[in-house]
């Protein structure tokens, strides 16, 4: 599914990103991405993605 459309970026681009770096706020998938550069509309929608991947990775760590 496409959380950016202005950039093509989709949630599993977020998710590996989040996985594969390490990536945990917003800023570190801006630096790799043009995410949220345009309308900004799609901000809100990856730090959900962010926070479910953060808690996800806990679960599997306890
Ligand atoms: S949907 Fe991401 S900048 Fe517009």
């Amino acid at each position: 599914m496409y959380v950016c459309l202005c950039h093509g970026i989709s949630d599993k681009k977020i998710k590996s990103l989040a996985i594969e770096q390490g990536i945990t706020d917003i800023r570190g998938i801006r630096q790799c991405t043009p995410l949220g550069s345009q309308c900004g509309k799609c901000v809100r929608q990856a730090k959900e993605i962010l926070s479910e991947v953060e808690v996800v990775q806990l679960k599997q760590a306890s």
